[in-house]
């Protein structure tokens, strides 16, 4: 059976075994997809400006970066078109979709989403107001589909399980891929990690990189950007000279897989060797 945690804010989280952690950080699922992701993204201030705004939903899960998104819109009465796509593997998990939202603050989003929640795999369509939202929820692994996506996105919300535990959904090649696609609206990717390894891959990959605001006990998220960005955007900082520092040593080290398709294992060994030899070089 499923067991929901209660975090902090009182949004719903789950525990994963097979990874050993929380879907969500434990001060609070629903803060968390807001402090890290809706906010720095500055969707909403996009969406105001063109009318427009295309979101990569990168392991959506229970959905919840999308629903903060699409629950914040609704709250501020903004019009336009929101297009998402969604990617997820695990087919279990999109069927808890109607739990997550039975909490009172999204309350606006479930009544716009009436009978026909977005609880499988499918398209689905939405009209509040002069808001249209659009949610396209593909079952695919998200490694091998990001190559193969063709869409302009103007954001992309990377939320997989950590670094450590899944190297092969952080790594440097993925990051390229992304910027191929954001590159053409000058987009965003927004993640809650801010690993070493993580910041490391984006800088290498070509993007302009910055924290976000921590929740709970975490150091903060990371932004990643194609062009720099005013620094006066809320909850997007710049970093500190140590934390630019270590992109530069060791653990700036980014994890690579070309083929899209290395074992986890190969992955992280491939790490590590690059990690002594930069050692032995910086030693010389
Ligand atoms: C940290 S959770 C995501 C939380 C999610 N954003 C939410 O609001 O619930 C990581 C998600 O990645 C999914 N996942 C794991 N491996 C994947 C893969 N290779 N491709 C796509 N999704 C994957 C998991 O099933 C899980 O739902």
């Amino acid at each position: 059976m499923t067991e929901f945690i209660t975090t902090e804010d009182g949004s719903l989280t789950l525990f994963n075994v097979e990874a050993g952690e929380l879907y969500h950080n434990s001060a609070g699922a629903y803060t968390e997809s807001y402090e890290n992701y809706v906010v720095p993204s500055n969707g909403l201030g996009k969406l105001k400006e063109t009318q427009e705004l295309t979101l990569l939903d990168a392991c959506f899960g229970l959905g919840y970066n999308t629903f903060v998104l699409l629950q914040s819109a609704i709250a501020d009465g903004i019009s336009g078109e929101i297009r998402v796509t969604g990617v997820e593997l695990d087919p279990e998990i999109i069927t808890l979709v109607p739990e997550v939202l039975r909490i009172e603050r999204f309350a606006e989003l479930r009544s716009v989403f009436g009978v026909n929640l977005p609880n499988k795999f499918g398209h689905f369509s939405y009209q509040h107001g002069k808001l249209v939202i659009s949610l396209e929820l593909i079952h695919a692994d998200l490694r091998t589909t990001a190559p193969k996506l063709t869409e302009r996105f103007d954001l992309v919300f990377h939320d997989a399980f950590s670094p450590r535990k899944v190297p092969e959904l952080w790594t440097v090649d993925l990051f390229a891929e992304y910027y191929r696609l954001l590159e053409l609206s000058q987009g965003v990717i927004l993640t809650y990690s801010s690993a070493g390894a993580v910041r490391g891959g984006l800088v290498e990959a070509r993007f302009n990189v910055y924290k976000t605001t921590g929740v709970g006990r975490k150091s903060g998220g990371t932004l990643a950007a194609i062009a720099p960005l005013p620094l006066d955007r809320p909850g997007v900082y710049k970093l500190s000279a140590e934390e630019q520092m270590k992109l530069s040593g060791r653990s700036g080290v980014p994890y690579r897989d070309s083929g899209f398709l290395a074992p986890r294992e190969a992955i992280v060994e491939r790490r590590a060797a690059e990690q002594s030899n930069q050692t032995l070089v910086i030693s010389d």
